[in-house]
């Protein structure tokens, strides 16, 4: 593990802190929850189950023990009430906001539901924090938010026109936390994940991201659909990477690394054709009929970027980001939790 973070997980378990998570039933709310936990913490989640899942909260709960257990407390509340995020900011020393609603096409299909979370939720986040006097707010950008700039890899200060409403409400999370820095003194850094995978990403429902939904089809012997023709490019990050850099930049004290927003990913490019051959290879090791499974091709999705692939050198210089796992590495790991998830007889 790498320096600084190694010295920092030291740190906290010495002298634990009370977090708050929102969006703490979901994917990478899951994680963070786990992690900290298992390092001490004191943690308070909010969500709402939109999306996230209790069944979350109970397999983090069941991996850390009886004292982690009791230093977790749940409230289930809306960040588009301002009440529910006061409530949940009360005491908090760092406030890790992952709530909002993901994917794209849902954004393009219903984009007044995204805007309500994403923006008015994100506002109402920021205030209750700002006035419960948070020492640090972080929060989940996204790569989205580079849009059509054709410059590859991405560096944060060049950013083109979104693609999506989605797109648009993360850059105006970006847009409100720069006012909130300028206008009260209010700490905040932006983590603009790019293609997060890893345990616990949902697999269903017509939003599923493509590592949970590829591990879900190939174990269960179904097909895979690749939009496009396989050759779109994204810096695919494991969970682990993106977990590090939300302790880093909550606990960040140069000067210099606040109030900025930072890529979060490995620097690498994977094409959606590598991907697929990654994956099923993982699954052939258990199902050994899927070493011949071929996808079918179909449409270009709609608001997608074509190639996506981070500069993470901010990161590296200015939180001491290291990403441990590769896509790889990543994979491997991910293969461990989905096979248990699907097929448990192999396990
Ligand atoms: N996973 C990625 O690759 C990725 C990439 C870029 C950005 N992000 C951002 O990271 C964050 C977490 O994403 P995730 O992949 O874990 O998604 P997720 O859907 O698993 O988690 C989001 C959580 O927020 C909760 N939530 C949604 N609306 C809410 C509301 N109004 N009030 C309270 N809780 C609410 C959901 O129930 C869910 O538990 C999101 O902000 C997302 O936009 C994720």
């Amino acid at each position: 593990m790498a320096g600084k973070y190694a010295a920092l997980r030291e740190e906290l378990a010495a002298r634990p802190r009370t977090w708050l998570i929102t969006g703490v039933a979901g994917f990478i709310g899951s994680n963070l929850l786990e992690t900290l936990l298992k390092l001490g913490q004191r943690v308070v989640g909010l969500d709402n189950l939109a999306t996230g899942k209790l069944a979350n909260l109970e397999e983090v709960r069941g991996l850390v023990g009886e004292e982690c257990r009791q230093a977790f407390t749940f409230i289930q509340g809306d960040i588009r009430n301002l009440a529910d995020c006061r409530a949940a900011c009360a005491g908090a020393d760092y406030v890790l906001h992952q709530a909002a609603l993901g994917s794209v096409p849902r954004s393009l299909e219903d984009p007044i539901t995204t805007n309500e979370a994403n923006i008015t939720g994100f506002l109402n986040m920021l205030t209750a924090a700002r006035d419960a006097k948070v020492q640090r707010f972080v929060y989940a950008a996204s790569s989205s938010t580079y849009g059509d700039h054709p410059a590859l890899p991405k560096v944060e200060d060049q950013i083109g026109k979104p693609l999506s409403p989605y797109a648009v409400t993360k850059h105006v999370n970006e847009l409100y936390a720069e006012v909130f820095a300028r206008c009260y003194g209010f700490e905040t850094i932006g983590l603009r994940y790019f293609n997060i995978f890893g345990r616990r990403q949902d697999p269903d429902g017509a939003y599923a991201a493509v590592v949970p939904k590829w591990f879900a089809a190939l174990l269960g012997d179904e097909t895979v659909c690749i939009n496009g023709d396989g050759e779109t490019s994204r810096d695919f990050c494991y969970i682990d990477n993106a977990v590090q850099a939300n302790l880093l930049a909550a606990c960040a004290t140069n000067p210099a690394a606040l109030n900025q927003v930072y890529n979060v990913a490995v620097g690498g490019r994977t094409t959606l054709n590598d991907l697929y051959g990654l994956i099923r290879e993982r699954v052939a090791e258990v199902r050994p009929e899927a070493a011949v499974a071929a996808p079918v091709y179909r449409d270009f999705r709609a608001g997608d970027v074509r190639h996506s692939l981070a500069d993470i050198g901010k990161a590296r210089q200015l939180l001491g980001y290291e990403p441990t796992h590769t896509v790889k590495t990543g994979l491997v790991e991910a293969a461990q939790w989905y096979i248990r998830r699907f097929r448990p007889e192999f396990d």
